[in-house]
């Protein structure tokens, strides 16, 4: 079987494509014949072994597959003795963020990990682009109790997690207002959210409106520069640490104010997320916003273009049936 392959940290470049043996599944391991798989950001971590905090969760001192890929949406071909949960022919798919090895043909995962049977009305790509974004989307949202009508600024919407979060937030009633670069207007157009701001003609920290909760799913931004769109006791959260590395001692702070404040999130498990977005996908509330679609053997060009920042949702390779 045709597979991405690595024995060290580095480089897309340095990854090869390699027809490896077909694996053979253990007792609690189920055989996905994969069809789709996602090339993300959580991926550039598992690539480049970076932070090097990483490491202790995707392997050390070498990566723990030699495969990259974070999700997968498949088929079941073959299982080990012990799984009893589901059937040869299930359409399944999953994700968990320290890595599968899922760039490849077919993969060996065990029967505890973040697996979910696909919903029937959406495509293997769809399915392989609901997962990762979605995932940090979900666990950033939850540190916020928010009420239907409360307002919330998103800065990406454009992005795997902006998009996915603005999808969350409406689902929930929320008033949405978010950011998109000029050129994807199309891909963001029919949001039904209360403004969509081109973020390269306009500032969204400068408008007159206020807002219970900021999320800055690109991190491009910083507590100080939101502030003044903040409502008295609204919440900061940003996907990344922030200028100088200020969002963790920011949220320690947080932890004494009743006002303005930022909220540092951790993700949890994606059993949870996953069931979470599932019945959003299967009540149409979740459209997943795919940039492209590539067939494997070009997993090169899909990383090289991920790791510019400016993917739309998600990039999807896809396997040959
Ligand atoms: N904390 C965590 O656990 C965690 C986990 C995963 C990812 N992350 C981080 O979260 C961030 C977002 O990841 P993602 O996968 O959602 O993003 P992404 O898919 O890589 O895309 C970012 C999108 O935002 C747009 N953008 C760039 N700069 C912008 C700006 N200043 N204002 C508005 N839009 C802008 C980009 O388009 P243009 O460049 O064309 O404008 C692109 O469409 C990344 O920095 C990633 O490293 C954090």
């Amino acid at each position: 079987m045709k597979s991405t392959y690595r024995t060290v940290y580095g480089r897309i470049e340095n990854v090869e494509f390699r027809d490896l043996p077909m694996p053979e599944p253990k007792a609690n391991e189920l055989l996905i014949k994969i069809k789709a798989s996602s090339v993300n950001r959580t991926d550039e971590g598992g690539l480049l072994g970076k932070p090097y905090i990483f490491r202790f969760f995707v392997g050390w001192p070498k990566p723990r597959y030699v495969a990259t890929g974070t999700d997968f949406s498949g088929v079941l071909v073959q299982k080990g003795e012990e799984v009893e949960d589901f059937e040869i022919g299930d359409e399944l798919y999953g994700f968990l963020d320290t890595g599968l090895g899922t760039h490849a043909e077919y993969c060996c995962i065990a029967m505890d990990k973040p697996i979910f049977k696909k919903p029937k009305n959406i495509s293997h790509e769809q399915a392989a682009a609901s997962l990762e974004g979605a995932h940090y989307a979900y666990y950033f949202l939850e540190r916020v109790n928010l009420k239907p009508g409360d307002k919330v600024m998103v800065n990406g919407g454009t992005g795997a997690i902006g998009n996915a979060a603005i999808q969350m937030l409406l689902a929930r009633n929320v008033n949405v207002t978010f950011t998109y670069p000029t050129d994807s207007y199309e891909k963001i157009r029919d949001l039904k959210t209360e403004k969509k701001i081109d973020y390269l003609k306009e500032e969204f920290t400068l408008q007159d409106t206020l807002f219970d909760f900021v999320f800055d799913a690109v991190g491009k931004s910083s507590f100080g520069a939101c502030k003044r769109i903040l409502k008295e006791g609204g919440i900061y959260i940003s996907s990344e640490l922030g200028p100088k590395g200020e969002n963790i001692p920011l949220s320690i702070l947080g932890l004494f104010s009743k006002g303005k404040r930022v909220v540092f999130p951790l993700p949890g498990n994606p059993k949870n997320s996953i069931a979470y977005v599932k019945s959003l996908l299967e009540e149409g509330k979740f459209v997943p916003l795919i940039d492209r679609v590539l067939p494997l053997e070009n997993f090169t060009e899909g990383f090289q273009y991920m790791l510019t920042g400016q993917k739309r949702g998600s990039v999807v390779l896809v396997m040959e049936s």
